[in-house]
């Protein structure tokens, strides 16, 4: 493997900002200074303009296999993390079959060996995430897996929830929720509220998630174990995160892009690249998800990405399945809807602040310690280089992901990786994938 030097950028990490040339050498960083004279034979990746960060990791990826391989690979999803930035992925366990024990969690762990970003392996809570019996949450710790999710639906059953937390507690690993009670949005397709009415949709009410933050903020007291909330969509549920963690109780959440800025006003064109469960909220709700990111009440933004094949996402609106892509877009959504001057606290957030949410801060949360950073000699070389200034236009078309259902086709925004580097690897170089 080459040497690489990352020169001429603005590194930055937990530690603060300041001008670096980086220098790489098998696997690690070696050096960090103002001025690197590139060794003979390096691969030599400009990076004017540029900040220079520890890799992104995502909280919340979706990569579809095993069992759903059409929209999306261990292979591919990989490639789409690399190309946003990311060198860490959680891969959520609603495959077929669900990632609900030591068996599957290999399969996609030796997948993951092979791919271009660190492939991590979240577990499901209850097995085959049927909410009933707790699945093997030691043997799938013993693998390394730290985080526990029936994502894609809400452990309904209270007591199932409070079981697993008091496992999670000795065993170390944290208990990611999708919040949603089955009984309030059974038959829900999108948002409750004005546009539901307007359209003739059937909405799901912000309650729907409320009320299993509600529940699982009382069950981490409880318990002592930790939650996870997993893409919070209302101004409720981060209002009761923020109470929470005042109280001292050990809870984090996430956010994903399209909640910080889009809203159930995009469904009037009954698009189902608009549909994704928790539904696009109103606007009140996006400013109140914004500014959590902006008070650290929400630690992480993650991307949801959820592939789905253009035939699925073709059904009529109440047919298609939700989610969205976003791995390729994530770190642009946040620095362009985020970063932005004026008065609105929840629109005034530093690159820094930002990076925060899709680095250091999700690497904590998922017990990555090879993940996010710093920036420093010895640690391994997981680096994301981006131009916070470039404009794009999203083309789906150019997407590495296997399916095209993104929701900023077509918009401009600002803010576009340049190089990855993987495990001392130049994995992207001047936004192309190298394998
Ligand atoms: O929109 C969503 N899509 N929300 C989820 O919770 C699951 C995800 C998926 O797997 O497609």
């Amino acid at each position: 493997m080459h040497e690489i030097l990352v020169g001429g950028g603005t590194v930055l990490d937990a530690t603060g900002a300041r001008r670096a040339d980086v220098l790489v050498g098998e696997g690690r960083i070696t050096a960090v200074a103002e001025s690197i004279e590139a060794p003979a034979g390096a691969l030599v990746l400009d990076a004017g303009g540029c900040l220079v960060t520890p890799g992104l990791v995502d909280l919340h990826t979706h990569l579809r296999e095993p069992g759903r391989e059409e929209a999306e690979t261990v292979e591919t999803g990989a490639r789409a993390a690399a190309l946003g930035g990311y060198t860490a992925v959680v891969a959520m366990p609603n495959t077929d079959p669900a990632i609900d024990s030591a068996a599957v969690v290999r399969q996609v762990l030796d997948l993951g060996a092979k791919a271009v970003c660190q492939v991590s392996v979240a577990g499901a809570i209850s097995v085959g995430r049927a909410g009933e019996l707790l699945a093997p949450l030691a043997e799938m710790a013993a693998l390394g897996v730290r985080i526990f999710t029936d994502d894609g639906a809400g452990v309904q059953d209270g007591r199932l929830m409070r079981r697993a937390l008091e496992y999670a507690g000795p065993l170390g690993v944290v208990l990611a929720q999708h919040c949603e009670d089955a009984s309030l949005a059974a038959g829900g397709h999108m948002n409750e509220g004005e546009w539901s009415s307007r359209l003739g949709i059937p909405g799901v009410p912000a309650e729907a998630e409320e009320v299993m933050v509600m529940r699982d903020i009382a069950l981490a007291r409880l318990t002592g174990g930790r939650v996870h909330f997993l893409h919070l969509s209302t101004a409720g549920s981060v209002a009761m995160v923020g109470a929470a963690k005042a109280q001292g109780l050990a809870v984090t959440a996430e956010a994903a892009p399209h909640h910080l800025c889009l809203t159930d006003a995009e469904v009037s064109g009954y698009d189902t690249r608009f549909k994704v469960n928790p539904p696009l909220r109103s606007a009140a709700d996006a400013a109140a998800v914004r500014r959590g990111v902006a008070s650290g009440v929400i630690d992480a933004i993650a991307t949801d990405h959820a592939p789905h094949t253009q035939e699925a996402k073709e059904a009529p609106f109440d047919q298609a399945p939700p989610g969205m892509t976003g791995l390729e877009t994530t770190l642009a959504v946040a620095l362009t809807e985020l970063c932005q001057a004026g008065d609105d606290p929840g629109r005034n957030l530093k690159p820094a602040e930002v990076v925060a949410a899709l680095s250091w801060q999700p690497a904590a949360i998922a017990g990555l310690s090879d993940q996010g950073g710093p920036v420093a000699p010895g640690r391994p070389a997981h680096l994301c280089v981006f131009d916070p200034g470039q404009s794009w236009v999203v083309d789906p078309a150019r997407t590495a992901s296997r399916s095209r259902n993104n929701p900023w086709a077509g918009r401009s925004l600002t803010g576009r990786v340049r190089h990855t580097v993987y495990g001392g690897e130049a994995v992207v170089i001047d936004g192309e994938a190298q394998r």
